[in-house]
């Protein structure tokens, strides 16, 4: 089910520079044949995460969950040159759609799919991260970050998406395995003194978290 933006978040959506058609293309076809529409990210946040790579100058961006590619497909409109992201997705299904639109796009060498669980995935990749946008099963949220943080480069941060979860992190009542992840991870954040973070209300929920550093 799509994510009820609200009159505020609908206002929000029509201020923001639109999607390029490619993107729009994508978002269409990913409503009418894949499962969890809602999971897309959309216009606003979308944007958000270009601006975000784009004013940090990220040279090597890394994605958890990459669905059908709009993410990963906004922040490579906002690379510094010779900047590249590797994003990680399990679903053969949802990688085929990325695929095939990474490939029309001016950023098919800039980005790379690989399937199979996202942690293998980290353990496999060489180097550091200026940027990491966290987004898939969220159970594994912790797991994520814990396998992020230390491979973060000097200004490199996180941002990890759903950390609202609808609301449903208030709801006591709810006992879900994606509610108690998100939670688990929200709560792991806030405790941790190596970092500092800020919860957004954009969209469902985006945490951007650093490392403290020397402060
Ligand atoms: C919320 S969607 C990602 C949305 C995408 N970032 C976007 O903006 O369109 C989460 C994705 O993570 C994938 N996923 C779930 N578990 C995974 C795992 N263990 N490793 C890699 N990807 C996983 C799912 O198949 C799904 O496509």
């Amino acid at each position: 089910m799509p994510l009820d933006l609200g009159e505020t978040g609908r206002y929000a959506e029509e201020q923001t520079t639109p999607p390029v058609p490619l993107l729009a293309r994508l978002a269409e076809e990913t409503r009418e044949t894949l499962p969890s529409p809602g999971m897309l990210t959309g216009t606003v946040e979308g944007r958000f995460l270009e601006l975000l790579v784009y004013g940090s100058g990220a040279r090597r961006v890394l994605e958890l969950g990459t669905y059908s590619g709009y993410s990963a497909l906004s922040m490579a409109a906002g690379l510094a040159r010779g900047g590249r992201i590797d994003t990680c997705e399990v679903d053969e299904r949802h990688a085929e759609v990325a695929r095939r639109y990474i490939g029309q796009s001016p950023y098919a060498d800039r980005i790379t799919i690989h399937v199979g669980p996202a942690l293998d995935t980290i353990a496999g990749l060489e180097g550091e991260f200026d940027f990491v946008f966290i987004d898939a099963d969220k159970p594994n949220y912790v797991n994520y970050y814990e396998a992020v943080l230390p491979r973060l480069s000097e200004h490199g941060f996180i941002a990890a998406d759903n950390t609202l979860w609808s609301g449903r992190v208030l709801d006591e009542s709810d006992d879900s395995e994606g509610t108690r992840g998100i939670r688990a991870f929200n709560e792991h954040v806030r405790a941790d003194d190596r970092v500092v973070s800020v919860m957004l209300t954009v969209r469902d929920g985006v945490t951007l978290i650093r490392p403290r550093g020397g402060d």
